[in-house]
């Protein structure tokens, strides 16, 4: 085969079809989407509204370019979005990465429209995953995914409160209190008149498996950064829209960044579009400035992608699916939390709405996650899928590179029948995979 795949020399099957909350193959072979692709389509395959809407955008303005033109979906798609959520103003590119390149770019843009030019910098966390381009993955601090780049623009250097392995003798509070401190440490060592913004995802996708870091966290940090002068820029490429159960997962910790990524949310999977929203005081200082905002793509602010957009919209209001994301999360996860009691190899499930981590340890070896070499995560992966069933595997995130979680997160419509199923699955794999690694253990033991 001429494509290049993840695994070069795999094989891989070949989705002929996908509807709702299931994908089949030629040979009608289906599975489950459990976590919605890639924690993209929230609002399940094929919906009706958003394939009529592409198709229509298709027949009236496919491109155009954006240093000529705007269009009429783009400024529909703008304002909505910033209404919702609160922010002045919006920009478009194609991918989550893109979104994260830019808002880098309009901090750093920022502080020099006020003419404090040296604040460039942007400080992260050692456990994120901002994406794949050179730039956000430098942020990054997913070290398994690092480990295969390089080189790359310095390191993440804040820590990720991480509730199940935090100090016992603390209180959950102290703990993220504590953990955000140390932006302030960083920030006096390094010279607040270096630093453009702190980036974050308020709660921890591929690189942790939905791990959500305690309220006092979050404030303390909002705190820091205006005490600080530092621009906040939450991530939420993967949690924007719904996922967590509130349009952005910040509104769980009553906080708001100024700068704002969005992406699998906002494109639910049917077109590559994302975004970047920003402040009204980022804005202004752009406007009334210098006036211009000299990055993009070709495919910047994008007529289908932004038809793609709205429907998008449209849908998670009318079915009213971040609405239901919060509930029947709730539910799914306490589904989850009474099988996972079950198997000895749990160590934690957490997250909010349809995003639920599942964290695998030895439970022979005090919980510690299993050695890297069992990789577990894949092989949970693995498992599930021979049952018809998609999880996303986390892995890399305790300890030196050791650390495995699964990610559930399906669409926010899935139906009722097809939740049991998932979480029968669920179930097996897990079953399976204890028998796999005990019987590994066993194996390295006798070596
Ligand atoms: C939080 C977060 N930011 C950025 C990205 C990168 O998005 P993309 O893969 O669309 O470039 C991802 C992708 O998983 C993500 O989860």
């Amino acid at each position: 085969m001429s494509l290049i795949t993840p695994q070069i020399n795999s094989d891989y099957v070949a989705a002929a079809r996908c509807e709702g909350s299931h994908i089949f193959d030629r040979d009608g072979n289906s599975w489950i989407d459990g976590a919605s692709g890639s924690i993209a389509c929230s609002i399940g395959h094929a919906h009706p509204t958003v394939v009529q809407a592409m198709s229509e955008a298709c027949q009236q303005t496919s491109f155009v370019y954006r240093t000529q033109f705007t269009n009429p979906e783009i400024e529909r798609l703008s304002a909505r979005l910033c209404e919702r959520l609160g922010y002045a103003a919006s920009f478009f590119v194609n991918s989550g990465s893109e979104a994260v390149e830019t808002a880098m770019r309009s901090a750093q843009q920022y502080w020099r429209e006020r003419g404090q030019g040296t604040k460039t910098r942007i400080l992260s966390r050692r456990l994120s995953y901002h994406g794949s381009t050179i730039g956000s993955l430098s942020l990054s601090g997913h070290w398994p995914r690092r480990r295969s780049a390089g080189p790359l623009y310095g390191e993440p250097t804040q820590p990720t409160p991480y509730p199940f392995r935090a100090p016992k003798n603390d209180t959950l509070a102290a703990y993220g209190v504590a953990c955000a401190n140390e932006l302030e440490r960083e920030v006096q060592q390094l010279g607040q008149d270096n630093i453009a913004a702190f980036i974050l995802e308020p709660i921890i996708g591929a690189s942790g498996a939905a791990i959500v870091p305690p309220k006092e966290y979050m404030q303390r940090v909002r705190a820091l950064c205006d005490q600080y002068d530092v621009l906040l820029i939450a991530d939420e490429v993967l949690t924007g829209l719904g996922r967590t159960g509130n349009w952005l997962a910040m509104e769980h910790f009553g906080v708001k960044a100024d700068i704002v990524c969005l992406g699998k949310g906002l494109n639910a999977g049917y077109f590559p579009i994302s975004a970047v929203l920003v402040s009204a005081d980022v804005y202004d200082h752009m406007a009334n400035g210098s006036g211009a905002f000299e990055l993009g793509h070709t495919h910047s602010n994008h007529p289908i992608g932004a038809a793609v957009g709205n429907a998008v919209l449209d849908v998670l209001e009318e079915e009213r699916l971040v609405e239901r994301a919060e509930w029947y999360g709730r539910g799914l996860k306490s589904k989850l939390k009474k099988v996972c009691s079950g198997h000895t190899i749990v160590g934690d499930v957490r997250g909010e709405g349809m995003l639920i981590g599942i964290e695998l340890v030895d439970p022979t070896n005090w919980n510690n996650p299993f050695p890297p070499a069992f990789k577990t995560a894949a092989r949970a992966t693995q498992t599930a899928f021979e049952r018809g069933l998609v999880i996303y595997p986390a892995a890399g995130f305790a300890g030196v590179l050791g650390g495995d979680a699964i990610i559930v997160a399906p669409p926010f419509n899935i139906s009722e029948q097809a939740t049991e199923q998932l979480v029968d699955r669920v179930d097996q794999t897990l079953a399976s995979l204890s028998d796999a690694v005990f019987q590994q253990r066993r194996n390295t033991h006798a070596a």
